[in-house]
Parts: structure tokens; C-alpha cells; sequence
């Protein structure tokens, strides 16, 4: 089936369904999305999106610019952190005017919490549900603007002709269709990529899609190799639980009973940067001096008295409960470091345009925001509450940069053979001989990543890694498709998202071998210091034949020259 937009999205998380509501002023716009709007992983986010309103601390632009750039481990683009932190106030009000409910302070301001490597209370909330009550508030607006919403289509493929993007092939998971939509505009707003790994805070949806149809394109990664693993995940599902938790005043115990961050970050104790913190739980674990010497610590959040729990932390007592069987108001809450958040992604320009290489040529008519993008403004190391805000900020310029582009954009054209192609390469990923199930492969996929490729690498483990994934492969194309039916065929689906996990997960892990230093959340125990004068730079990395080919540009510093990071 073919249809036609000015302007086409695919996701429906924050950054998508931002760009929505500007790109729709445009022109004709619709959003494709792999589950309900609603159910968008955005919404799993809890603690809060940062912005020096200075509602309950002085707070200004240049406080939270410098603290990002720190908490980045110098890596991430100075001109880029500069928008995002200057937009932030008029990004929350512009959220609060469309009617998000934030919790507020007895004074009726926005109310704002302490989070981790924020030198200020930043952090603006609504109890721990602020993804969610952003997201709804976004649905929102598209409904009201009257963007169409294309749920349950799964991209396939970008459309990519003569350089320029011209649309993309998408598959109908309810009849199995497949359907083309032209575009003059595309903004990919797909998301993370956490389900590489064992442990992760992540939906089952968040498999990287539009990370893998960027580089099947032909199209660069930047700074795959930094994912962040978020320090407090439920023990053992994962599960976030926020550090809101922390910024409301909880302390992260060992076996012994110690706060243990006073050995890691004396001064920042429980709300030093994520990659710190994280390090510090892995460290006691690993060294035997978890509870009970288990894979575990504990968050202990019962001092906070139930007033402020049940007001502030409203569902982290609902998960610790269902999850884990822990009644927070009585109990420390079992937590372990869990994979949370891809810093590196798709590359763009300021205003979302992606970039084809090195010297930032863009691709016209395709555009990124949110985490599948690299802009980048994270650098190796994300503070928490900078993602919804990046989302929010990099969303609206993404759509509006679409918006403004529109008029010499014009229809490329669209490659004649763009839907066979995809019919074919479907037909051929589900006649494999083999009789493995795709599970099996993900399943090891998963446990490797989490063994070679997490909070602590070396060379061997990486290297045996890339092995790894080199024979999953293998198997991969072995396997066969034991459901051919064409409605709600899961079994399709998780075939292709496992694709997308092979692809990216093979430029993780070659970029972290060649990165040989150790920076924000990317840390080499083989080499355990920062390396400005080899590696204060992004990796580009396209697929090769061979695997992951790199290129590097330099990183934009405006404001702050790098400098030891203490906390
Ligand atoms: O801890 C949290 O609430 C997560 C927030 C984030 O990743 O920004």
C-alpha cells in the first residue's frame, strides 16, 4: 500500500511526538510507531527533565551547561549542550502551558529535586511518573493537531535515492502488509537500544530499529561503544528504579551496611554522575561485599518516612513490591547497575539533520532526534534528566527544521524497487534451514554483551565477544521462521528486531576494543585513564564487509576545556 506525507515520523516516544506537533504546521504529517503512542518507552522515564528554572535552587543556564559537559566526560558538543540548556526553561513551560501536571512546591512553582552529577535542584517532576505524564500530555497535542498515527508499523527500510531520503518501507504487524510511504520529510525518533543486554531498564521494544535501517543505508553510528548503565535497576529483573529515589535523600548500602559511595565520591556521595556511581555498586559486588555477597545492594529509602514516599516515589513502591516482593516503607530495596541508555546514535547536525560523513554532509530529507540520535550532547556520560529534556529540545527542532526545509525539499525520487527489495530480503530471513529458534540466539546475544561489553571491559572479553556475534550470525542467518502466518506474527518481529541487535551490537563492541581509554560510562580496565590526546574525539562507524569500519571527528568545545572530573 502507498501513501503519501509531507512529514514522516517514525516513533511515538517524546522526541517523536514533539517534532510531531511542530512538523504537522507544515504540512501533512503521521507517525508510525511499533506500539501504541502510549506505551512508548518514554514513558518508563520517572525522576524528571532538567532545567535551571531555579525554583528551588539559584540555578542558571551556565551552571547546568558546565555540569553536563563535566558529567559527559568532556566528550559531548559544547555548541550542542548550549541550545539544550538555554531552551530548557522555556522547553518546561512551553510543556506545563500544553498541561503537564508537575508536582509543584508549596509556593505553586514547578517543583525540582536533586539527580545525579546536577550541582542544583534541577530535576523537575511529577512524583516519580514524569515521562509518562509528558508523553500523555504530547499524545495529546498530536490528537489535537490531527497528526495521523500509524501504530503497531515496524520500519524496514529508509528509502534512500541519489543521496536523498524519499521515504521509508514499513511493515503492518496487525494484516503483515507491507506499506510504502513517500515523504519529503523523515524523522527518525526509534530510541535506545538497551535490549542488547541481559540486565536492562529497557522495554522489549527498544532493539535499536531505526539504528539498523540508518546503517543498512549506508549511513554512519557516532559513539556507539557508550551505554550507560543506570545504578539502580530492580535486583534481578532490572527494572528502573529512579534516582529521584536518591535525590529525595535514599542511600545505596553494602553488605556491610555501609554507604558505600563515600569510597568512590565522597563529596557527591549518592547523586555523583551515573557512571560513577554504577562502577562503585559493580566494584563492591565484584570484590564480594554485595548482601550476603550477592549480586545485589541495597537502596534504602524507609528514612524518607511514608508521607514522602507515597507522595514523591508513588510507584517505585509499586514496582519494589511486584518485582522484587519488597514493601519499600519496611524493607531496603534489593538493586543492581542495569543497561539504561545509548549516548551514542544516529549523527546529526544541530537541528536533527542527519550526517552522512566525516566532514558533516547531510542526508537531505532525513532528520533523527531523541536517543537513537547522537548530537551530541551526552558525550560518554548522560546526567539524568537530560534525556527527556534532550528529547523535548531536539524533538521540536527536529520538526521544526523539517517544517522548514519542506520547501526545497521537494518529492525525491523514490527507488522503484524499494518495497520488492524488502519483500525479498523478508522472504529470504525466514527460509533458513536451520530449526533454532531466534530466542536462543538473542537470549546469548544478551548474556555476552552483559559479560563482555558492560561496566567493566578488556581486550580479551571484547574481543571474544566480536567472535561471539560473529558466529550468532551465523546461526542467525540459519534459523527459520516457524510461524508463517501473516497477522501479529511475534515471531517475525522479534526476528527483525534481533537483526537490528546483531547489527548495532557489532559497532559496540568493535568501537569499545578501539577505543583505547577509559571515558564516562566507556570503561577499559586495561587502560584506565582518559586519553585526551588520542581519543578527545567521536567515533564514526560504518558496516563494512569485514565489520565496523571508523572514521573520527573532533569534539566541539566552546566554553570548558577538559579537566580532571571529581566528584
Ligand atoms: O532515574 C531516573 O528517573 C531516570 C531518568 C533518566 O534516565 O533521565
Amino acid at each position: 500500500m502507498l501513501h503519501r506525507y509531507d512529514t514522516v515520523i517514525v516513533g511515538a516516544g517524546l522526541a517523536g511526538m514533539r517534532a510531531a506537533v511542530e512538523a504537522q504546521a507544515g504540512g501533512s504529517c503521521c507517525v508510525l510507531t511499533k506500539v501504541f503512542p502510549t506505551r512508548s518507552h518514554s514513558g518508563a522515564a520517572q525522576g524528571g527533565i532538567a532545567a535551571a528554572l531555579g525554583n528551588e535552587d539559584e540555578d542558571d543556564w551556565t551552571l547546568h551547561m558546565f555540569d553536563t559537559v563535566k558529567g559527559s566526560d568532556y566528550l559531548g558538543d559544547q555548541d550542542a549542550i548550549e541550545i539544550l540548556v538555554r531552551a530548557a526553561p522555556d522547553a518546561i513551560i512551553g510543556l506545563e502551558h500544553m498541561g503537564t501536571p508537575f508536582s509543584r512546591t508549596p509556593a505553586g512553582r514547578i517543583a525540582q529535586r536533586e539527580f545525579g552529577g546536577h550541582t542544583r535542584k534541577r530535576a523537575c517532576y511529577a512524583a516519580d511518573l514524569t515521562g509518562h505524564v509528558i508523553l500523555h500530555t504530547l499524545y495529546e497535542q498530536c490528537l489535537r493537531h490531527a497528526v495521523r498515527f500509524f501504530p503497531e508499523f515496524m520500519v524496514l527500510a529508509l528509502a534512500i535515492e541519489e543521496g536523498a531520503c524519499a521515504g521509508v518501507v514499513a511493515l503492518d504487524i496487525a494484516t503483515g502488509e507491507l506499506h510504502t510511504f513517500r515523504a519529503r520529510a523523515v524523522i527518525l525518533a526509534t530510541g535506545g537500544y538497551g535490549r542488547a543486554f541481559r540486565i536492562s531498564s529497557n522495554a522489549h521494544a527498544n532493539t535499536g530499529d531505526g539504528l539498523s535501517v540508518a546503517a543498512r543505508a549506508g549511513l554512519p553510528l557516532e559513539d556507539m561503544e557508550f551505554v550507560q548503565y543506570h545504578p539502580t535497576g530492580l535486583f534481578p529483573s532490572g527494572i528502573l528504579v529512579t534516582e529521584g529515589a536518591r535525590g529525595e535523600g535514599g542511600h545505596i548500602l553494602n553488605g556491610a551496611g555501609e554507604r558505600l559511595m563515600e569510597r568512590y565520591a565522597p563529596k557527591m556521595m549518592e547523586l555523583a554522575p551515573r557512571d560513577v556511581t554504577s562502577r562503585a555498586i559493580q566494584s563492591e559486588i565484584n570484590e564480594g561485599r554485595g548482601i550476603g555477597g550477592g549480586a545485589f545492594v541495597h537502596l534504602d529509602i524507609r528514612h524518607l518516612g511514608a508521607e514522602k514516599i507515597m507522595k514523591r516515589l508513588p510507584q517505585i513502591l509499586d514496582l519494589a513490591l511486584r518485582f522484587a516482593g519488597v514493601d519499600a516503607l519496611r524493607e531496603p530495596i534489593p538493586i543492581q547497575p542495569t543497561a539504561h541508555y545509548s549516548m551514542g546514535g544516529i549523527p546529526t547536525d544541530n537541528d536533527g539533520r542527519v550526517r552522512r560523513d566525516a566532514a558533516g554532509a547531510v542526508v537531505p530529507g532525513l532528520y533523527a532526534c531523541g536517543e537513537c540520535a547522537c548530537v551530541s550532547v551526552h558525550g560518554a556520560n548522560r546526567l539524568g534528566c537530560n534525556s527527556l529534556l534532550e528529547a523535548v529540545v531536539f524533538g521540536e527542532r527536529a520538526g521544526r527544521a523539517a517544517c522548514a526545509d519542506l520547501p526545497r525539499l521537494g518529492w525525491a525520487a523514490f527507488p522503484p524497487a524499494a518495497e520488492a527489495g524488502v519483500r525479498g530480503d523478508l522472504a529470504a530471513l525466514a527460509d533458513g534451514q536451520g530449526r533454532e529458534p531466534f530466542a536462543r540466539i538473542r537470549d546469548d546475544l544478551q548474556e555476552g554483551m552483559q559479560r563482555n561489553c558492560g561496566i567493566f571491559r578488556s581486550e580479551g572479553p571484547l574481543r571474544e565477544q566480536l567472535d561471539i556475534i560473529r558466529r550468532l550470525k551465523e546461526r542467525f542467518a540459519a534459523a527459520r521462521l516457524t510461524d508463517r502466518g501473516r497477522r501479529f506474527n511475534t515471531e517475525l518481529v522479534e526476528m527483525i528486531e534481533l537483526r537490528s541487535l546483531l547489527d548495532f551490537s557489532e559497532i559496540v563492541v568493535a568501537g569499545a576494543l578501539a577505543r583505547t581509554e577509559s571515558r564516562g560510562a566507556h570503561y577499559r580496565t586495561d587502560y584506565p585513564r582518559r586519553n585526551d590526546a588520542d581519543w578527545l574525539r567521536h567515533s564514526l562507524a560504518w558496516t563494512g564487509p569485514e565489520g565496523p569500519v571508523f572514521d573520527h571527528v573532533p569534539v566541539r568545545i566552546t566554553r570548558y576545556e577538559p579537566k580532571e572530573r571529581k566528584y
